[in-house]
């Protein structure tokens, strides 16, 4: 049996973000097994040797170096020896010449599919190119090296002429798939487009869904300009927001909690938990209260997979985290077997990751339903941006004291603004209307959440 190992990386640990084969596969000499990813490039650790994969020594999202084995191999050569020794031992076995058949049919097959593949890559190429409107297969030139996308789709890409930046990955880190470009590809196949040949990703992307072309204006003719280019954040979160926005029918309902009691048990806390440096802020509330929600209306807690709903049997809960790079979204995993202060803990330490862009992408990854508070910076209400593939969101803004009427006079009550934007395929307005209601019953009275 065979090691194979990662070979010089430049003396760098890189995450493993594809694991490219499975046990039982065959694998001839340069067959990618793996892809790493740093925050550069990508790259693929390939096959020394040709052979069976009888075991996988990693997993997706380790981190590795030179040396460290990837996979168990049991070479073409062994494959061959054995069976040839089985073949001999055992007088009822037709053929010895049977093993070396077996060996090279493996490494034909490798070889066979790999021309076939590039076969049709040659023959998608030709399609694409002769079929795509021009501004999409006119970017070539442009450089690709911050969008996420394996060696071999990359080159795809390359030789279809396609820019990676028109691409949504789906993948860890927005990773730009095989499956992702292939369906961008069949898209656009379908869409068509006669439009100008500008290459702008706005102007593409207009043309793709038959709007007018986005508007070319020379700035300078106005006064002075500056270009700054946008943060890899801001490119990766507009990219999700620009898809989530377009593909789910949002609604947004807007709510207001009482908390003037909430307020008063969380300056209450805060005195009590000031030694310890623990912080509690609303959010930590919210947290708890989108728990309790969501368990009583599980539509929220689901995600549209084709026509069927899977409805989600845990709780993680993401928080927009504003950074100096651009918006992101970590996620506390099992809320609802988190107390406040815990909570509270979690995500002051997630948001300075956040700041300070260490932030793993597991930590990002598994959410169920996310929360944006503005309410540290201000603003009553907006609408929020569903955080794909979930299905409702909610905003909250600064809360103020507001005159309410309890019946006999007006009172000062301290109201949150809240703003719960849902996918209207999953959700209708009765039962968002009924989810703020008993978030806001929540917020207004603690103890609900323990009914
Ligand atoms: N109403 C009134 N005050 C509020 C409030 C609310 N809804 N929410 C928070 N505050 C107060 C806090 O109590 C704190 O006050 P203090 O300093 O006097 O104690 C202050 O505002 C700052 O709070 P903040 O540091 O923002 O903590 P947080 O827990 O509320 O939020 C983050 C943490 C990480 C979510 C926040 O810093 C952040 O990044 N928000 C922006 C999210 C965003 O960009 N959303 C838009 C997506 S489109």
């Amino acid at each position: 049996m065979r090691e194979i190992k990662v070979p010089d990386i430049g003396g760098i640990r890189v995450p493993i973000i594809e694991l490219l084969v499975k046990v039982g596969d065959s694998v001839a000499i340069d067959t990618p097994l793996i892809t790493l990813e740093s925050d550069k490039a990508s790259m693929e650790v390939p096959s020394t040797h040709a052979g069976i994969i009888k075991e996988i020594l990693v997993k997706l999202g380790d981190t590795v170096q030179e040396g460290d084995a990837v996979v168990k191999l049991e070479e073409a050569q062994s494959i061959q020896t054995t069976q040839t020794v089985q073949a001999q031992q055992t007088p009822a076995t037709p053929t010895i010449s049977k093993p070396v058949e077996i060996a090279v049919t493996s490494t034909q097959t490798v070889a066979q599919n790999t021309k076939s593949l590039q076969t049709n890559t040659f023959n998608l190429a030709n399609t694409v190119n002769n079929t795509l409107p021009a501004d999409i297969t006119s970017s070539v030139n442009l450089d690709d090296t911050i969008y996420h996308a394996s060696p071999s789709v990359r080159k795809l890409a390359r030789e279809l002429g396609l820019h990676l930046k028109r691409v949504t990955g789906t993948g860890l880190k927005n990773r730009i798939t095989d499956e992702d470009l292939k369906s961008f590809i069949k898209q656009a196949l379908q869409t068509g487009s006669n439009n100008s040949t500008n290459n702008s990703t706005a102007q593409a992307n207009t043309s793709l869904a038959g709007l007018l072309p986005w508007p070319e204006v020379d700035f300078s003719k106005f006064g002075q300009t500056q270009s700054k280019p946008l943060s890899r954040i801001k490119k990766l979160s507009g990219a999700n927001l620009h898809r989530n926005w377009v593909m789910i029918p949002h609604v947004t309902n807007h709510e207001q909690a009482d908390i003037t009691e909430l307020e008063k048990f969380r300056v209450q806390l805060n005195k009590e938990y000031e030694k310890q440096g623990i912080k509690i802020t609303m959010l930590a509330f919210l947290i708890k209260a989108a728990v309790a929600a969501l368990k009583q209306f599980p539509n929220f807690n689901s995600s549209l997979q084709g026509d069927d709903l899977v409805l989600k049997q845990y709780f993680n809960i993401g928080f927009a985290a504003d950074t100096p790079n651009g918006l992101v979204v970590p996620v506390i995993k099992q809320a609802d077997q988190k107390g406040i202060v815990e909570l509270a803990q979690e995500m002051a330490e997630l948001a300075k990751l956040a700041r300070d862009g260490k932030l793993k992408p597991d930590q990002m990854q598994g959410g169920c339903f996310s929360i944006s508070s503005l309410g540290g910076i201000g603003g009553t209400y907006f609408t929020p941006i569903i955080n794909a593939p979930e299905v409702a969101i909610m905003g909250v803004c600064k809360a103020s004291y507001q005159p309410i009427y309890n019946g006999k006079d007006f009172e000062a009550r301290l109201i949150l603004p809240m703003s719960l934007s849902w996918d209207h395929r999953v959700i209708d307005g009765a039962e968002a209307a009924r989810f703020n209601t008993y978030f806001a019953q929540v917020l207004a009275d603690f103890r609900r959440i323990t009914l």
